[in-house]
């Protein structure tokens, strides 16, 4: 857990634009607008809002194998906007912080939830392409974590269809807790994927779960020796592999753990 209102004065600081990356604000989120021009608000209380006006608004896009997972999420939205946003970045990014850029770089953060970590990342100078495939999540990251340096798309592994059609290299690609909810047949796919995603001196950084998930958001076991296998074999390095405890009190108690692995592409 952080302190939050650190960031509420950030928020409150950005400008807001009437489209936020590509994708407009819709209309259930329209009201939400103001939340930062309320003074004295946390971005918890902020997170309630938008989780309390969460609706069954999903639309899903292109049906795939993990069409159930991210139903899952669409379902739990109220709660995982809140969740997820009292999670600390910096805490969380801790194994691997010192591999991080620490000059402005071009960042993609795949299945990135509430925006939490791109917001942490824009706050740093970094260009940020958050990617989400379920919309109440990405709405709230859009309401709660307004920059210019964060575009929000709508797209999921394995293939990342509209990423991969832009033809754009990150300097760094993150995957905070997603590799999980892939199979494997998902998983040699996704590994393409991030490859060809990755700038040459370009790092990917990912964390796997181990543990038992929610049944509605199924996970496959994750083992990192074959993780690294893969990305070995699609021309990654390894640099780092380190083990975490769980950052949530939650997960900790029914046993969740953490590889945190950091691939370089030569
Ligand atoms: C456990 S949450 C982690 C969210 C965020 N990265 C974080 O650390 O708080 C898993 C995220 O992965 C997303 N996700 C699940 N399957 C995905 C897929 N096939 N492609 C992209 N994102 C996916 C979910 O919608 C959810 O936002």
């Amino acid at each position: 857990m952080r302190a939050i209102t650190r960031r509420t004065a950030a928020i409150h600081r950005r400008p807001a634009p009437a489209t936020i990356g590509q994708e407009p604000m819709s209309p259930l989120w329209t009201p939400l607008l103001d939340i930062r021009d309320l003074p004295q608000r946390s971005v918890a209380r902020s997170a309630a809002a938008v989780a309390k006006s969460l609706g069954s608004g999903l639309t899903l896009g292109r049906a795939g194998m993990t069409e159930d997972v991210l139903q899952g999420y669409a379902t739990a939205a109220a709660d995982l906007v809140v969740r997820f946003e009292q999670v600390s970045s910096a805490q969380l990014y801790e194994p691997v912080a010192d591999l991080l850029p620490s000059r402005a770089s071009a960042i993609v953060d795949i299945g990135a939830g509430t925006g939490r970590d791109a917001a942490w990342l824009a706050d740093k100078g970094h260009e940020v392409v958050a990617v989400e495939p379920v919309g109440e999540l990405r709405h709230a990251g859009m309401t709660l974590h307004r920059s210019e340096r964060i575009e929000w798309l709508n797209d999921r592994l394995p293939d990342l269809r509209d990423l991969r059609s832009r033809k754009r290299r990150f300097d760094c690609v993150l995957l905070s807790a997603v590799w999980q909810h892939l199979h494997n047949d998902e998983r040699r796919i996704a590994m393409h994927s991030l490859g060809d995603l990755t700038a040459r001196g370009g790092l990917l950084i990912m964390s796997l779960r181990h543990g038992p998930g929610e049944p509605s958001r199924r996970v496959y076991e994750t083992r990192a020796e074959d993780t690294i296998d893969a990305a070995l074999r699609t021309g990654f390095k390894l640099i780092r592999e380190r083990r975490a405890d769980s950052i949530q009190d939650a997960n900790r108690t029914s046993g969740v753990h953490w590889t945190w692995l950091a691939f370089g592409m030569p």
